[in-house]
């Protein structure tokens, strides 16, 4: 049985753990606010929050509900627009209508939950910059944004004036959202699972974690099929760091990564690097270990940990086992892995003072797109000498690439516009693009090119000059 919070009420459900919960909402409980767009995580007009106790405080992310299994809801909050509606207007709603931010009003819902789930929260820094951000997974196609954004200026002017108080009590006592929020935490305390039961079935047809991108490519099986959910899961979850080396627990979504304190200092240019991936609600959902298996050759995390030389530890709930990154691509969507076995958890050494990071992403349009062409590079140096290098590349083979000649080729040179020649000719000699959609063959062959000059531009930019970076 799944329990959970629907907005002010308990609810429990049965059935099939695989339904998502927009579908649970709308068929089952007539709350037919949150609207169906795309059902594939990028309109946002089925955005809700999802709220759960962390560390004794409530935390609430906004989720697009359209892949979310229900199985991700139990023991949580699941808030739909209904649940922030008040007698009023609350000053979301009134902001967006004022400043005539809603005119069909289908992605309304969506753009109120984004910023109600930027009310709820207590770790912002610049109130502008990230109202703005929360929106980042809600398209309109009525209003052209300005008057949007005069909303949204509104609504961090209002949370901008929260001091030290609790964000929860801060909103329901300015009847920014619903009072009921205050007793939420209460509620949830008292069904919170002791395990997490929908895990039981040892050979599932699919693992699912965020179900980002399972529920795009299967969405009517999923509902159908024999499913192990791995989100909920303790031991998959966290991230800590010992002696020098990361260790991530598979469920840790891209927003886990994003606040983890030690990504942070390991990557200080880590918000250039994920604001390239996905959107806001997506990094909510989806897990690093979902991008690695998910085995697309553009993954951008997969390109990332490939440069890092990241280890996996995979499990079949029996005995475990670890292997490099590199070695558990076999072919296209192939792995090295056994149907029973699940991503446990993925080991990095963390860049030293002495090693440079960069990682690049090349698409159609800047953001929440998936790349043409993606790599990343770490280089470890000794003045002016590399030890060792390690990069990587997506979008130009039908697997996720670990360039080794060309990794290799770098250790023990000093950096030079010519050592960058010869590098990039060794890459072309590793890489097999085919010509689709997102370019041809030719295009990603120039597309690494630039990329691989890329990381060299932002670590030696007195070196890489316009004439280099157009030749
Ligand atoms: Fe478009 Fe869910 S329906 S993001
Ligand atoms: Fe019509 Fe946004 S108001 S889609």
């Amino acid at each position: 049985m799944i329990k959970f919070i629907l907005n002010e009420k308990e609810v429990q459900y049965t059935g099939h753990p695989g339904v998502v919960v927009l579908d649970y909402v709308r068929y089952l409980k007539n709350l037919t606010g949150t609207k169906i767009g795309c059902r594939e995580g990028d309109c946002g007009a089925c955005t809700v929050l999802v709220g759960e106790i962390i560390e004794d405080k409530m935390r609430y992310r906004s989720m697009t509900s359209c892949l979310m299994p229900l199985a991700n809801a139990n023991g949580k909050h699941i808030v739909t627009i209904e649940g922030v509606n008040m007698d009023i207007l609350n000053p979301v709603q009134q902001a967006m209508s004022d400043e005539g931010a809603t005119q069909c009003g289908f992605c309304t819902p969506g753009f109120v939950m984004s910023l109600a789930g930027f009310c709820l929260r207590d770790d912002v820094v610049d109130y502008h910059k990230e109202a703005l951000a929360a929106i980042d997974g809600n398209i309109c196609r009525c209003t052209g944004y300005k008057s949007i954004q005069r909303a949204v200026s509104k609504i961090a002017e209002i949370c901008s004036k929260r001091a030290d108080e609790d964000v929860v009590k801060f909103v329901a006592k300015n009847k920014i959202l619903p009072a009921y929020f205050e007793n939420i935490k209460d509620k949830l305390a008292m069904i919170q699972p002791t395990a997490n039961r929908t895990n039981d079935i040892s050979k599932p047809e699919y693992f699912v974690s965020g179900g980002t991108d399972l529920y795009v490519q299967k969405h009517d099986v999923m509902p159908h099929s024999e499913l192990s959910f791995l989100m909920n899961k303790n031991e998959l979850q966290g991230i800590t760091e010992e002696n020098g080396i990361c260790i991530i627990g598979a469920s840790s979504t891209v927003t886990d990564l994003i606040e983890s304190p030690i990504i942070r200092k390991a990557f200080p240019n880590f918000e250039t690097y994920y604001k390239l991936v996905s959107s806001t609600p997506i990094r909510n959902m989806a897990t690093i270990a979902g991008n690695l298996v998910n085995a697309s050759p553009i993954g951008d995390f997969t390109a990332f940990f490939l440069a890092l030389d990241a280890s996996i530890e995979l499990s079949d709930n029996v005995s475990t086992r670890i292997i490099r990154l590199k070695d558990f691509y076999l072919g296209y969507k192939k792995l090295n892995k056994k149907p029973n076995e699940f991503l446990k958890s993925l080991s990095v050494k963390l860049p030293s003072q002495k090693s440079r990071f960069n990682f690049e992403k090349v698409c159609k349009r800047t953001n929440l797109d998936i790349a043409s062409v993606n790599s990343a590079m770490l280089m470890e140096l000794d003045g002016s000498s590399i030890l060792n290098a390690n990069i990587s590349a997506g979008g130009v083979g039908p697997t996720p690439l670990f360039l080794k000649k060309s990794s290799e080729y770098l250790a023990g040179k000093k950096v030079s516009l010519d050592v960058i020649e010869e590098l990039l000719r060794i890459a072309q000699t590793e890489i097999a693009p085919i010509s689709d959609a997102r370019g041809t063959e030719e295009y990603k062959r120039l597309l690494l090119n630039q990329l691989i000059k890329g990381h060299f531009a932002v670590w030696y930019p007195e070196m890489i000059n316009a004439e280099f970076l157009t030749m």
